[in-house]
């Protein structure tokens, strides 16, 4: 299991929130459209990490839960949807993607953002799914991001952002015969007193062939499943491999 630490944590809330306020609302719109998503306002955000997509659910009257490994990005979470967890409407726990169970089935469970490609194997994958059937109503829905094979092939590089609030250095390093791609993460970031914290953050994105992604969704007891693009979340791609990144969509 992969956590990212609290200095990392920090920075992700502050920095990393752009991707999930992105896909909220078009996850939303298609699952709106949905019979389930009429009935069952409840969502799983797996691997919730700061929650901003889960803020989007919230805003919107879903009763949430957040769940994710890592206690520093729980704590940001937590803070950033402080007033519906007074109101018994969030909860966020800690948990792994891998193994895990809700007290009461949602409609709908999603995971963005690379979250799954943070598994380290298929046996990780399929308990995922597992887990994700056994937490959904019938008819329930599954959406999920992944970095293709092709995507993180690209990760290799260096890439800096230096401002005043913050200086990050990001490595990517490809291990394709591990189907494994880094990224290495070193920073300094500007605390209150002025004075720059150093944080080293390691995270690892495995490769997924997505023909077995959908094949061990259906073998978990989903009924469809597909690739798409997440502004087209009901049109399933014919190339999937192709694409640097894919959404796959699962019918409980
Ligand atoms: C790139 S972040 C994505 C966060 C959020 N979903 C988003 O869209 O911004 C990946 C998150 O997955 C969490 N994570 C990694 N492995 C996990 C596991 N096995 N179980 C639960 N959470 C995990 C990390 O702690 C981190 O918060």
């Amino acid at each position: 299991m992969q956590i990212y630490d609290p200095a990392f944590a920090r920075v992700y809330n502050a920095r990393w929130a752009g991707f999930a306020h992105r896909v909220a609302p078009l996850i939303f719109d298609f699952y709106e459209q949905t019979p389930t998503g009429h009935e069952h306002k409840s969502l799983l955000d797996l691997c919730c990490g700061t929650g901003q997509l889960a803020g989007y659910f919230l805003a919107r009257d879903y009763r949430v839960t957040g769940l994710d490994s890592s206690p520093g990005m729980l704590a940001h979470a937590r803070e950033n949807a402080r007033a519906h967890i007074e109101a018994g409407q969030a909860r966020f726990i800690e948990g792994d993607a891998a193994d895990y169970a809700l007290d009461a089935p949602v409609g709908l469970v999603v995971a963005t953002y690379d979250a799954l490609n943070h598994l380290p194997d298929r046996a990780a994958l399929r308990g995922a799914f597992r887990s994700t059937h056994a937490a959904l109503v019938d008819g329930g829905w599954f959406i999920f991001d992944l970095n293709t094979r092709a995507g993180l092939l690209r990760w290799s590089g260096v890439n800096v952002q230096n401002d005043e609030d913050a200086l990050l250095i990001t490595r990517g390093v490809v291990v394709a015969e591990q189907d494994r791609a880094y990224t290495q993460i070193t920073g300094f970031t500007r605390q209150e007193s002025g004075l720059y914290e150093r944080f080293e953050q390691v995270a690892y994105n495995t490769m997924f062939d997505l023909a077995e992604v959908e094949a061990a969704l259906r073998e978990a007891g989903f009924h469809r499943a597909y690739c798409a693009r997440v502004d087209a979340l009901d049109t399933p791609l014919e190339h999937p491999e192709s694409e640097s990144r894919v959404f796959i969509v699962a019918q409980k």
